[in-house]
């Protein structure tokens, strides 16, 4: 709250200021430049009731000055809602194989990582967000071997340890979780999964398929922690009225109404290529916020970068657009209160190293300098 009242203050100030430098003979461009220092966009989420937010590279974890100090600086000035870009996912939080993987203490996770983020994030007030507990992708190792064998009783109870037991430590840390990560593919669910057997054979309860598991999930992680918002995360489901769109949308639905899980969001992880933001592209994301929204969930966006490939008709002006569209429409829903940019500068992106030639998909460039897009984010915040 406080933080909140001192964004208000610090947008007050700035009004007040452009008032005086419009009457002053001073040049305003100095102004203006001095102000940007001071101002990040999370102070204009802030206002608004909204948080922006970033990932914490792992690079910050070994040093939190990496890149000179850059990258922290941005994180702190600009952001106030941070994820972890992979410290928190099961790889890394589960690395060694527990005793009992069916009986997972605390002991077992490695909390450490929790900490130094909370740390982070609480040091400069951000709003937290845990990525990710069930995910196909960046799972241990012994995991890997061991899973394929476990009845499915045994995937129902290694998860409902996991959850229960991370869920538990992280009351009241960690603000909202993404409870499972990419669950779709097309017009179906993923299947070849490291939990795939629970969609063919019963647990002890008779209960079988991907419904029930992930209704389990949901309640698990309520359980254990009664704060923490849980969300569905999932790429390429942004776009309203696609078969991804449409299962992943029937899918929650049917979650919470027939299964009664405690699910309150949809994460839309916004992977985007610069091509396709097109307008007709961002109303039909504005359609599956309102769409969800009808039935009861937030609906943040996640993960969101741009990227401009070779070959590409887009550049990083046309980015500014598809940024400040991107964020104007999810902003002006109610239920819709963050967005997180995945990678805090073209420099801290996964896209150069992920897609071949592509990059520059984030608002900071390679030498942490503001872009376009920066200014296209800033601009819809302010027109909120
Ligand atoms: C990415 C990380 O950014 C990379 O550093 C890592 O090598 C692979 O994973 N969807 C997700 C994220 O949910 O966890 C992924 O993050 C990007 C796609």
């Amino acid at each position: 709250m406080s933080r909140h009242i001192n964004s208000i203050f610090k947008v007050c100030l700035f009004l007040l200021i452009s008032l005086l430098v419009g009457c002053s003979k001073e040049p305003p461009e100095a102004v203006e430049s001095s102000l940007v220092e001071t101002l990040g966009l999370r102070d204009y989420a802030s206002a608004k009731g909204k948080f922006i937010g970033n990932l914490m590279r792992d690079g910050m974890f070994e040093n939190e000055q990496v890149n000179g100090g850059s990258t922290d600086k941005i994180l702190r000035t600009e952001y106030n809602a941070i994820v972890l870009g992979n410290k928190m996912k099961m790889s890394n939080l589960l690395r060694n194989r527990p005793q009992d993987p069916f009986n997972i203490k605390i002991t077992d996770i490695n909390t450490g990582n929790i900490d130094k983020f909370v740390a982070y994030a609480d040091k400069y007030q951000m709003r937290k967000r845990g990525h990710v507990m069930i995910w196909y992708k960046q799972i241990p190792s012994w995991l890997e071997a061991e899973a394929p064998n476990w009845t499915a009783q045994q995937v129902y109870d290694f998860s409902k340890s996991y959850i229960t037991t991370l869920s538990s430590y992280s009351a009241g840390k960690i603000d909202e979780w993404d409870v499972i990560n990419e669950a779709i593919i097309n017009n179906d669910f993923r299947r070849n999964t490291w939990y795939d057997i629970v969609s063919s054979q019963a647990n002890d309860e008779g209960e079988v398929g991907f419904q029930s598991y992930f209704s389990h999930l949901f309640k698990w992680a309520r359980q254990s922690d009664t704060a923490a918002e849980l969300f569905y995360n999932d790429y390429n489901i942004e776009p309203f009225g696609t078969s991804k769109n449409n299962f992943m949308r029937n899918l929650v639905k049917e979650l919470k109404s027939t299964h009664a899980a405690p699910i309150d969001g949809v994460g839309l992880q916004g992977h985007f290529k610069i091509d396709q933001v097109t307008e007709q592209f961002v109303a039909k994301l504005g359609q599956t916020i309102d769409d969800l929204g009808v039935a009861g969930f937030t609906v943040n966006i996640t993960e969101l970068d741009i990227r401009i490939c070779a070959g590409d008709n887009g550049n990083i002006q046309t980015q500014k657009d598809a940024y400040k569209r991107i964020v104007s429409t999810a902003f002006n829903r109610e239920n819709c209160n963050t967005v997180l940019i995945w990678g805090s500068s073209d420099n801290d992106s996964w896209i150069n190293t992920h897609y071949e030639g592509c990059g520059q998909a984030t608002p900071h460039d390679e030498n942490y300098r503001y872009k376009p897009a920066y200014f296209g984010i800033k601009e819809a915040l302010m027109e909120l």
